[in-house]
């Protein structure tokens, strides 16, 4: 069933995460919803403008339609990832969408809240909410890239401000993290002073953590033992942490990397291990299952698994 993010978010404040989990194909999506159904989690569908691009529009929506019938027990939500204006008044009038994010966050802050503004006027119209950004997270999200030196943690003033002036009804917030594999260097870790101090200004508003991979050692060690070449001081968010950031209204947390680096492990562990083989049906069922397992663990940490009832109950 798809269901508003505002729904999801409704229940989900305060008391778990919702997982927010991008797709680009049919073996991604069949793994998704197994997974979530697997750790009875309700959990958000993310699709960025590449994969739309890569798998086409109607495709993609034909594949979570059919996943809706196959898995008629899941709830779930449909999110535009980091769209640009353009992008978000597509989805906004396709009709099939449960929200957007209009991510400005690279313009000025004047500038950020004028676009955000006028795509939350379109969006709340059609009965959409809007996820927006404030403040530059390092790393590479669609085709723009971010150094660390650049990145910029959120001022939590200008939180409040950007809020009250843009409508938009959650905030993706930089706090430490970045997009990609290679997110820390040295001990760093997620800015909980900061969320704290973002959500005293904000109080009951539904905070977003973006780069929430956690790029698990040992997935990097598994790739490049079957010929991989990732840099090994490759390091992500420590999952444990996501508990903690729960009560401090992180509500919503985005994770693409892990999945792609399973998707990476299992492929390259196949064909090492049989190199003869051609039909891609049998790394595709290892990787669908794997990924069910991958979505289910995930789902443990953010603490949505086992919230499915409570969340059906909440919106029937
Ligand atoms: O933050 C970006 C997401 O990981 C989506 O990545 O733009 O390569 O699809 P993509
Ligand atoms: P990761 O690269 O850490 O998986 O982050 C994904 C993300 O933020 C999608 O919007
Ligand atoms: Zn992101």
């Amino acid at each position: 069933m798809i269901v508003t993010t505002a729904q999801l978010f409704d229940v989900a404040y305060g008391n778990f995460a919702v997982g927010a989990y991008n797709i680009n194909n049919m073996e991604q999506t069949l793994g998704l919803f197994r997974g979530n159904i697997q750790s009875q989690a309700p959990f958000i569908i993310q699709i960025s403008k590449g994969a739309r691009k890569y798998a086409e529009v109607k495709m993609l929506e034909a594949i979570i339609r059919a996943a809706e019938e196959i898995f008629p027990d899941s709830i779930f939500a449909v999110h535009l990832d980091h769209g640009d204006e353009e992008t978000c008044y597509s989805c906004i009038d396709s009709g099939f969408y449960s929200s957007v994010m209009i991510d400005a966050s690279h313009h000025v802050l004047d500038e950020n809240i004028a676009i955000t503004k006028r795509v939350v006027e379109r969006a709340h119209d059609a009965g959409l909410s809007v996820e927006a950004e404030l403040g530059m997270l390092g790393g590479v999200e669609e085709d723009i890239q971010v150094d660390e030196k650049h990145a910029m943690l959120t001022d939590p003033d200008e939180a409040a401000e950007f809020v009250e002036r843009s409508g938009c009804d959650s905030l993706a917030v930089a706090i430490g993290t970045s997009h990609g594999a290679y997110k820390f260097s040295g001990s760093q870790g997620l800015h909980f002073d900061r969320i704290a101090e973002i959500q005293r200004r904000l109080p009951n508003f539904p905070l977003v953590m973006h780069g929430s991979s956690s790029v698990p050692a040992e997935e990097v060690a598994r790739i490049n033992a079957a010929g991989g070449t990732m840099d090994p001081s490759a390091k992500g968010v420590d999952e444990d942490e996501f508990a903690r950031a729960v009560p401090l209204g992180v509500t919503k947390v985005n994770i693409d990397t892990d999945g792609r680096l399973v998707w990476t492990r299992v492929h390259r562990e196949f064909f090492r291990d049989a190199p003869d083989a051609f039909d891609f049906r049998k790394p595709g069922e290892v990787f669908v299952q794997a990924y069910a397992d991958f979505i289910a663990h995930k789902n443990e940490k953010l603490q949505s698994a086992g919230q499915l009832e409570t969340v059906r109950k909440a919106v029937s």
